[in-house]
């Protein structure tokens, strides 16, 4: 795919397939430099390879490849602990990550983030990794960074780090005991551990502000790898129920502290729709309370598949059943908190506002083959809220539970096995591709039909 520079964002409620469509294109795209810009350990990108799943939460989705220099950007927010255990279970997997790089001045999470988080996040159905507390912190200044941590020459600075932390630590004490009547953290045990887990990453620890503007000027191809999806952006999504960083473009410059206009701009579209945590989701299939109760496994497992009688009632209108086929079919279950995801009918509200987002010019369509032998699709063009046709994302977005999709009917398609390229698609696939193409304003770029590296295909846009 020609272009010297790609931005690739989610363009629903996240877990659009991201890692997937990173790696597709550090492998076929000339790229050099992968950044992620925003957003924690809440992220989970999934990479499958012949020899099994590998899930990322805060490394880039091109640490796989070994000559690509991999950059956590400022923006993103650090748990020491959860990256020692990446870097382990890479390690584990004979991937070294030599080529990670680790922004100075990103955030530290603190055992008290995800204290509070697991406290206080369960109304927006947070992952509990303490995101939201740390970026809350970043705003109030009282904030850890990494470069609190690591001195500039790449040595743990225990002096000047633990009179931060204690300072810091004593007052979240205070909160978590009397606001919160929560244990409070131990902070010499949380000292000693932040140190050893310092001693395995402070040698990447740099400047990447500099670094990546280094990498510009020496003409590198650059992808920068946003986490969780537009409709989750802090100022742009269904506030409150969103997470806390700046998911777009503009999220790329700030995190990233460069400007660079992407040249692809690639908004990566589920061929349906999730959403994990509460909030709202006009065009879902059945509703989240009976999903949590009935559609529970253990990690790492998945769902019967669907009882001929089930899915004839599904098409029939069951939406909970049809939800669950989705959800059965797509292996929706969480990658960071193994939650099921709320399945629901693909949505062109929440894709065109991600187009206005981020300014996408193109679409990385992923899982379609999760709709195959369904007989009926259907995709969301609209709401009716109160007698009103709504085409945008309202701010009153406590308004959508009230709201009614509109819905576009499809005829379903058989089996992509086997698809290598966009004419071997069967016709109705195509007309599905085309008519989300039509109804965003921009092309497909990338379309996945398998969850495998080799499922994917690469098109040159119309
Ligand atoms: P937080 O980011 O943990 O604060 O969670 C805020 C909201 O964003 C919750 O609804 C989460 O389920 C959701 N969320 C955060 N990260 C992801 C992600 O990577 N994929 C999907 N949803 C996410």
């Amino acid at each position: 795919m020609k272009a010297n520079s790609f931005l690739v964002v989610g363009a629903q409620f996240g877990d659009e397939g991201k890692g997937k469509v990173v790696d597709l294109l550090v492998e076929q795209a000339d790229i050099d430099v992968v950044v992620r810009y925003n957003g924690g350990a809440n992220a989970g990108h999934t990479i499958v390879l012949d020899d099994g799943k590998y899930p990322l939460h805060l490394i880039p989705s091109g640490i796989l490849h070994p000559e690509v220099c991999n950059i956590v950007a400022a923006g993103v927010v650090i748990d020491p602990l959860s990256l020692v255990e990446e870097l382990d279970n890479l390690g584990g997997r004979g991937v070294t990550c030599d080529n990670l790089w680790i922004s100075d001045r990103a955030h530290l999470v603190m055992p008290w983030h995800q204290r509070v988080d697991a406290h206080t996040g369960g109304k927006i159905g947070t992952t509990a990794r303490g995101i939201g507390p740390c970026y809350e912190d970043r705003a109030s200044r009282r904030g850890l960074r990494v470069g609190d941590l690591i001195d500039e020459s790449g040595q743990v600075d225990k002096d000047h780090f633990s009179t931060r932390l204690r300072e810091v630590g004593q007052e979240k004490n205070r909160l978590l005991t009397k606001l919160y009547g929560l244990e409070p953290v131990d902070l010499e045990e949380a000292l000693e551990k932040i140190f050893a887990a310092a001693e395995r990453f402070r040698s990447k620890v740099t400047d990447t502000a500099v670094l990546i503007d280094r990498l510009l000027a020496e003409k590198k191809g650059f992808l920068f790898e946003g986490a969780q999806g537009s409709l989750l952006d802090i100022d742009w999504g269904t506030y409150p129920f969103v997470t806390s960083s700046s998911v777009s473009l503009a999220g790329c410059h700030l995190g990233s502290g460069n400007f660079v206009l992407p040249e692809l701009r690639l908004g990566v579209v589920k061929a349906y729709g999730t959403r994990v945590g509460e909030g709202p989701f006009p065009a879902e299939l059945g509703d989240y309370a009976t999903i949590k109760k009935k559609d529970r496994v253990q990690p790492g497992g998945n769902l019967p598949e669907l009882t001929d009688q089930e899915k004839r009632a599904a098409n029939a209108g069951d939406d909970y059943l049809m939800g669950r086929w989705l959800r059965q079919a797509g292996h929706e279950y969480g990658t960071t908190t193994g939650r099921p995801r709320r399945c629901g009918w693909l949505d062109m509200v929440a894709v065109r506002h991600a187009v206005r987002l981020s300014g996408l010019n193109g679409l990385a369509l992923t899982k379609l083959d999760v709709l195959s032998h369904i007989p009926k699709l259907k995709i969301c063009l609209g709401y009716s809220c109160h007698g009103q046709r709504l085409e945008s994302f309202p701010a009153r977005s406590h308004r959508l539970p009230d709201c009614e999709p509109i819905f576009e009917e499809l005829d379903g398609f058989g089996s992509l096995d086997g698809v290598t390229r966009l004419d071997e698609l069967p016709p109705n696939a195509l007309a599905y591709v085309r008519r989300v193409e039509e109804l965003a304003g921009v092309p497909v770029r990338v379309l996945s039909v398998g969850q495998h590296r080799a499922q994917s295909l690469v098109l040159s846009g119309k």
